[in-house]
């Protein structure tokens, strides 16, 4: 009796094994082992401004010419953008909506980098999104590239940068504006925190934000108190869109060069984006290598 419970046993047992090898055989049959194959997801906040459209495609130039063998996707954070441009014809992916394509498509490794400037609520969004395509496991790895402001060395990079982008017929008593976004967000303290540290290279360097502190009322009351005459102002964005346009530069009372202009101060605009300037480029650029930098 006991012998025949042994057997008995060791054919299930055998059977078990057996049905365990043809489980495995047929799922590789079936192709589970995917073919290695890495993409690039590039991520703005958008614009529909045809002005704005130089700064994508110099990133997507510049992206193409560093990895010229990975597939280049790209996809909008901001739902108004998609929308406008949706009824202009033209199809944006949200980042979710981008991802899951990419996984439709077989990309088992993908480096979403993000185009914003600070880490901000575009940003933060972008982080739960990525998170999520991790936890489903679509793809073997996902890894989520930096805004342009990250690290210490980003921030030195980028005084760098936007010292270099004052036109060259600025004078030595002019103050320099830029106009970052600006937000709620506690990301925010980036703006400052660059313009403490641009401050420490050209004293009349001011960085603010249309949507953020430091406002164009206390930059006014800066320039004010330092007796300043001529004042550039810049954008501190990606592109050259709306905001650079009205809030900037527009002729509108409530712009920025209205409410300088208003107080004696005579103002010079620059209409170009920060991607438009290959020193900001290699910054983000920077921050997707070491994202690809995972997959080795
Ligand atoms: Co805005």
């Amino acid at each position: 009796m006991k012998q025949m419970m042994n057997r008995l046993m060791l054919v299930i047992f055998s059977a078990g094994l057996l049905l365990a090898a043809a489980t495995a055989g047929f799922a590789g049959h079936h192709g589970t082992h995917k073919e290695k194959k890495t993409g690039i997801l590039l991520v703005a906040f958008g614009s529909s401004e045809a002005s704005a459209q130089v700064s994508f495609e110099n990133i997507d130039r510049k992206v193409k010419a560093a990895w010229p063998d990975v597939a280049v996707c790209w996809a909008y954070t901001s739902r108004i953008i998609r929308h406008k441009l949706a009824k202009q014809g033209k199809q944006l992916d949200s980042p979710a909506m981008a991802l899951a394509r990419m996984a439709d498509e077989q990309f088992t490794h993908v480096a979403v980098q993000s185009l914003h400037t600070i880490a901000g609520a575009e940003y933060h969004d972008l982080t739960r999104v990525v998170g999520a395509f991790k936890s489903m496991g679509d793809f073997e790895s996902i890894v989520l590239g930096y805004p342009l402001l990250a690290t210490q060395a980003d921030m030195e990079k980028t005084v760098d940068a936007l010292l270099d982008m004052i036109p060259a017929d600025r004078e030595k008593q002019d103050a320099v504006v830029f106009m970052g976004h600006g937000t709620h967000h506690p990301g925010n303290a980036f703006y400052a925190a660059l313009m403490f540290q641009a401050q420490q290279r050209d004293p009349l360097v001011f960085i603010g934000g249309v949507e953020g502190y430091p406002e164009i009322d206390d930059i006014q009351s800066w320039l004010a108190e330092k007796k300043i005459k001529t004042a550039w102002l810049l954008p501190f964005m990606s592109v050259a869109g709306d905001h650079a346009k009205n809030d900037m530069a527009g002729d509108e009372a409530d712009s920025w060069k209205s409410i300088l202009s208003e107080s004696g101060i005579q103002c010079r605009t620059v209409m170009k984006g920060t991607a438009e300037y290959d020193s900001f480029v290699a910054i983000w650029l920077s921050h997707l290598e070491n994202a690809l930098n995972h997959f080795h």
